[in-house]
């Protein structure tokens, strides 16, 4: 689930806390990878773990204030993408403003909370970003989840990892990157706030769109792309794209699927890398090439598939890759540099 929002500026480190780092199980449901949060005195929260937007939103009724807990006096009103299994939808949340303590495992912090006022279409009990936090969460203090730890010291280095294995398993890494999950080195690149990297498309091995932003969103399903480029690429592999609401989706014959991958580096940017001689980011290019058993969402029967990629325009020319992207990967996202790293899980 995506917010396209403005990261305001972080604020200098005050460490109070020891600096540590931990490794927390998650699960996949339906597309969409979830994690088991306390938020005030609820305990058991199954929220989802979403790179595309920063704010901790709890479905309605079962936000309870914990001893520490401020009523903000303030409302929020957010509005998500991509919120479908099938990369399509959005929805709007709205509700009041609470700040309390966040944990999970043994990291803790204060933070906003919004405690939506209606049934939100988030599955399980509610979000939890990991990008930048909206306009909508007001205030310094309104940062995400994992930027808070990271200027309160509670972290050893200002990183996170996802490894999400096939398996509906998988793991958040906090604080560290961890090695031993994957194999050969991270492909590292350049990246925004908001997990955003400069990269080449590929279809069945070559490039069919180079230096395109992409957003990287753990908390969308699928891989979309604008309506165009989908489009030229659904022509181009013999797939039919048929408009609905505001999308493009796509169908193929079901023991056809196409290849679809990323080039991280870009092959421009591996090459100014090479020049500068930069230690932090990669100056050869590492194709991810998706799972071709990914590429079916649905079967609709006489060899027609509902495909993986759809198309949908959000203003600018901005793809997604979303989990079938992020499965059987090690991805870590590193604050502290803005950079992001790619790397095949040793065991997926
Ligand atoms: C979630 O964590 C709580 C304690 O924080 C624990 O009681 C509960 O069993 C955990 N649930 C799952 C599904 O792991
Ligand atoms: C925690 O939540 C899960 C479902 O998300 C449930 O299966 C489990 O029983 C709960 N555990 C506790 C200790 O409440
Ligand atoms: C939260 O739970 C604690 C421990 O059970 C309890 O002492 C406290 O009163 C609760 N806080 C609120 C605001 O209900
Ligand atoms: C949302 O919740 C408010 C208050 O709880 C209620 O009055 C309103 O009808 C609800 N709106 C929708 C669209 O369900
Ligand atoms: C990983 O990087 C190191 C240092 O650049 C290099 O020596 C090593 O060969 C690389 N390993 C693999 C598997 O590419
Ligand atoms: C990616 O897929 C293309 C097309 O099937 C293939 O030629 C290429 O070898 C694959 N690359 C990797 C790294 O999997
Ligand atoms: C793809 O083909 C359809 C049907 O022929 C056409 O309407 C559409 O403009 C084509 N897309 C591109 C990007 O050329
Ligand atoms: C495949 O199924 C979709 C959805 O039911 C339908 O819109 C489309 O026309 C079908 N395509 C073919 C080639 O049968
Ligand atoms: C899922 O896959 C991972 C990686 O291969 C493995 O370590 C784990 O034991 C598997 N879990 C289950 C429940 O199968």
């Amino acid at each position: 689930m995506s917010f396209f929002s403005v990261l305001a500026a972080v604020s200098s480190l005050t460490a109070t806390a020891v600096a540590t780092s931990q490794i927390v199980p998650v699960t996949e449901d339906s597309g969409f990878w979830f994690g088991n949060f306390t938020v005030g005195n609820s305990t058991n929260l199954s929220l989802l773990v979403d790179t595309g937007s920063g704010d901790i939103i709890i479905n309605p009724g079962l936000y309870k204030a914990g001893s520490n807990a401020e009523n903000l006096h303030e409302n929020f009103d957010n509005s998500y993408g991509t919120t479908q299994s099938n990369g399509g939808g959005t929805i709007e949340i709205k509700g009041p403003l609470y700040s309390d303590i966040v944990s999970i495992g043994k990291l803790s912090a204060k933070q906003h909370i919004g405690a939506a006022n209606n049934q939100t279409g988030i599955p399980h009990d509610g979000i939890v970003g990991f990008g930048p936090s909206s306009t909508e969460f007001p205030g310094p203090n309104a940062m995400a989840f994992v930027e808070t730890l990271c200027r309160d010291g509670d972290l050893s280095e200002c990183r996170f990892g996802l490894a999400l294995n096939s398996n509906k398993t998988g793991s958040l890494i906090l604080g560290e990157v961890e090695p031993s999950l994957y194999k050969n080195n991270l492909s590292l690149v350049p990246s925004s706030e908001s997990w955003t990297v400069n990269a080449d498309i590929y279809v069945d091995g070559s490039i069919s769109n180079s230096d395109t932003s992409v957003v990287m969103d753990s908390g969308t399903a699928t891989i979309v792309g604008p309506i165009d480029q989908v489009s030229a690429i659904f022509n181009s592999t013999g797939i039919q794209g048929v408009r609905s609401g505001g999308s493009l989706f796509g169908y193929f014959p079901c023991d056809k699927p196409p290849t679809l991958g990323i080039g991280l580096p870009s092959q421009s940017d591996a090459a100014a890398a090479a020049k500068k001689h930069s230690p932090l980011l990669s100056t050869t290019t590492t194709l991810f090439n998706i799972s071709s058993d990914q590429w079916a969402i649905a079967n609709n029967g006489h060899n027609n598939c509902t495909a993986l990629l759809s198309g949908q325009d959000f203003g600018e020319s901005i793809w997604i890759f979303g989990q079938a992207f992020y499965t059987g990967l090690y991805v870590d996202h590193n604050m502290k540099d803005s950079v992001m790293g790619f790397a095949s899980l040793d065991s997926p």
